[in-house]
């Protein structure tokens, strides 16, 4: 099987490459990645001179090469996108064409060279935001209500997967998964800099009263999931996939990593809220639980140790991106924190 995997040198692509190498050694993976500020080789550094991987540096949205990678391709797994909701409250147009077409690009080349399988990793967030109170979960019916730029990029490009899905008959997948952590996050998402910061001697940036709730998925259980969706999920169908059955605040989530690391709330800091903050992520993820068999291998408590014992382990990686462009949009993002 010749897979190609986008983005593959971001947070959950390499992550996904190295699950799926290990599990199908005889596969071929082509990785177009561009290599952005999120895009980092040293992700796939174990694998650099594995055979069955050939890295391509390129751009989603330049058709030309879209339909070089294409040729021969039997599953296409689309992870490529801007994908941190910050950056697109700042700047949204690169998330529009990144996220819309440059999915569009894909499905052209994927239809032109009659791919077997098109993966399209999308988000709980196009469904929009709901009550600290309310009871009930985003699911597959879930009608669609992006309220920031990036979740807004993140519906265009589902809704495009499907038209051509419905119009061309392109065989199409997509997961709606809720916010994933673990190993080589970029540490401009909540987790990863949480426990660099703490590393670091540095203060935890809390927007707003932190009582903004999420779902948080492992990324080897996403890996999983899309394994499952790949091998058994119906064509023309939409997954969500998620990790927690319980609701958890940020604080909640902090809390717990002060805990793992042996530290107080002293180094919490409460700033100013994101703009158009959404208050609450819940997913329902029974679909993929009763037809394909999904379910975490672990709880959250123990993914999170794992996690900060990740970081604690690979300083040197996440510390060189941390000098780099991470630097200036730390101080532009947070006020010089
Ligand atoms: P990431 O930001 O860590 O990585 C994105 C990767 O895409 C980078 O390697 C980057 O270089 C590459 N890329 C960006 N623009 C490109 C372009 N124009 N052409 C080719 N490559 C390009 O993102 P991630 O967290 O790994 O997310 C992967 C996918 O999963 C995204 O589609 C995201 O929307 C989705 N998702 C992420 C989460 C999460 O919690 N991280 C949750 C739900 C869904
Ligand atoms: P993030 O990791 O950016 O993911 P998303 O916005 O896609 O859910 O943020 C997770 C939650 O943490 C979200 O409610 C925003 C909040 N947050 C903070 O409180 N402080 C921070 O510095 C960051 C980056 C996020």
């Amino acid at each position: 099987m010749k897979l190609l995997v986008t983005g593959g040198a971001g947070f959950i692509g390499s992550n996904f490459i190295h699950y799926w190498l290990k599990n199908n050694p005889q596969d071929f993976i082509v990785n177009l990645d561009k290599l952005t500020y999120a895009g980092n080789l040293e992700n796939l550094k174990k694998i650099k001179d594995n055979p069955n991987c050939r890295f391509v540096k390129g751009d989603i949205c330049d058709g030309k090469l879209v339909d070089e990678v294409m040729d021969g391709i039997d599953i296409v797994v689309h992870f490529a996108a801007e994908s941190h909701v910050d950056r697109s409250i700042k700047s949204p147009s690169i998330f529009i064409k990144t996220n819309i077409i440059g999915t569009q690009v894909l499905l052209e080349g994927a239809l032109k060279r009659k791919v077997k399988r098109f993966h399209h990793i999308s988000t709980d967030e196009v469904f929009g935001s709901l009550n600290l109170d309310d009871l009930s979960k985003f699911d597959e019916r879930t009608p669609y209500n992006p309220r920031s730029p990036y979740s807004a990029s993140k519906a265009g490009s589902d809704h495009l997967v499907m038209s051509y899905f419905y119009t061309y008959g392109l065989p199409v997948t997509i997961s709606n998964c809720s916010n994933n952590f673990g190993p080589f996050q970029y540490p401009e998402k909540l987790i990863p800099l949480a426990i660099t910061n703490i590393l670091e001697g540095k203060t935890i940036p809390i927007y707003g009263d932190g009582l903004y709730v999420r779902d948080w998925l492992y990324v080897e259980d996403h890996c999983r999931a899309i394994d499952l969706i790949l091998s058994s999920g119906k064509i023309g169908e939409t997954y969500c996939v998620g990790g927690l059955t319980e609701d958890i605040s940020n604080l909640d989530v902090i809390t717990k990593i002060l805990e793992i690391m042996g530290k107080n709330k002293d180094c919490l800091e409460f700033v100013k809220d994101r703009m158009g903050h959404d208050r609450k992520y819940a997913i329902n993820w029974s679909k993929i639980k009763q037809e394909l068999g999904f379910i975490p291998e672990h709880d959250f408590t123990h993914w999170l140790e794992q996690t900060v014992k990740w970081y604690e382990e690979n300083e040197t990686w996440w510390k060189r991106l941390k000098q780099d462009e991470f630097s200036n949009y730390y101080k532009e993002q947070y006020n010089d924190l």
